[in-house]
């Protein structure tokens, strides 16, 4: 292997002590304990672990989380009213509505009734367009795409006059960590699963952002020697030999990348930590705002 780690399980733990610390010295001169609200909507199993997971790490870093887990067949005014309930609450700093919501709910309007204030989560639609703009700055950014930049900056990985590429413009993750990239001093090229000669576009990247959602789909011939490679990609693929049968990968062909990368995010272990690690941060950020802090 030549390409060094970046290891997003060590560093989120770094940085879950940073805002521990943090989070205490706020009580002790503010009396003030950083508050997450993570509202759950229906049983869907993937979004339970999720929402579980940031309830725990959230309690762990000494922050109050406040679990709103509501029946799958809510109605979107009572929804509304819930949010309504938790922008009003002084102790809830940070409001998560995890998604995806049953089909029935209006995505869009759910997230733009969280107070801008409160949008730690950072998919607020205004928050979003924000990010669009120059010189302008949203009150919080996503997550994930926030855990990409903030890994290259603390494996110094510089990104200005960079080439950037991003395979997969979705929503969560690859349009908000290109802009990112742009608003660090990247040239930024996004690509679409339909853009001809992806190999050809990624071998120009010194970084190179996997946000594609197909399985090991970026090989070893697809990098530029010593580029950094951020896969935020997770899926199961089959795998007889694996203890569950299984074993999880993400968009990148780790072991064929690993040898032509300078730096690169192994799955799991990568991007995922490092999207709660944000999370906690954002909430502590908002909490100190509340506070003037
Ligand atoms: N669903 C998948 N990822 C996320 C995330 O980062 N935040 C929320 N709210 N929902 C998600």
């Amino acid at each position: 292997m030549t390409a060094e780690l970046l290891d997003g399980r060590a560093t989120s733990s770094t940085i879950r002590q940073e805002v521990k610390a943090e989070a205490e010295q706020l009580k002790a001169q503010h009396d003030v304990v950083p508050g997450l609200a993570t509202v759950l909507v229906g049983g869907d199993p993937a979004s339970k672990t999720y929402v579980s997971m940031k309830e725990r790490q959230c309690e762990q870093a000494g922050m109050r989380a406040f679990g709103r887990h509501l029946p799958a067949d809510i109605s979107q005014e009572e929804l509304l009213g819930e949010i309504e309930a938790l922008n009003a609450d002084p102790g809830v700093h940070g409001i998560l509505v995890q998604l995806p919501l049953p089909d029935h709910l209006d995505e869009d309007q759910t997230l733009a009734a969280i107070d801008l204030d409160k949008d730690v989560d950072g998919f607020h639609p205004l928050n979003i367009a924000r990010l669009t703009l120059q010189d302008v700055e949203p009150t919080f950014a996503p997550c994930m795409p926030l855990g990409c930049i903030e890994l290259l900056d603390r494996y110094d990985v510089d990104i200005k006059g960079k080439e950037a590429v991003v395979l997969g413009p979705t929503n969560i993750v690859g349009l908000p960590t290109a802009l990112l990239l742009l608003h660090r001093g990247a040239a930024l090229n996004v690509c679409h699963p339909h853009t001809e000669d992806l190999a050809g576009i990624s071998r120009r990247a010194d970084i190179l952002v996997a946000a594609i959602d197909e399985p090991r789909m970026v090989k070893g011939d697809w990098v530029k020697p010593g580029a950094a490679v951020i896969d935020v990609g997770w899926g199961r693929v089959k795998d007889e030999t694996a203890e569950k049968g299984y074993r999880v990968v993400g968009n990148v062909d780790f072991d064929q990348v690993k040898e032509v990368a300078g730096h690169i995010t192994p799955v799991p272990g990568g991007t995922g930590p490092m999207t709660i690690a944000m999370l906690l941060q954002n909430t502590l950020l908002s909490a100190k705002r509340s506070v003037g802090a």
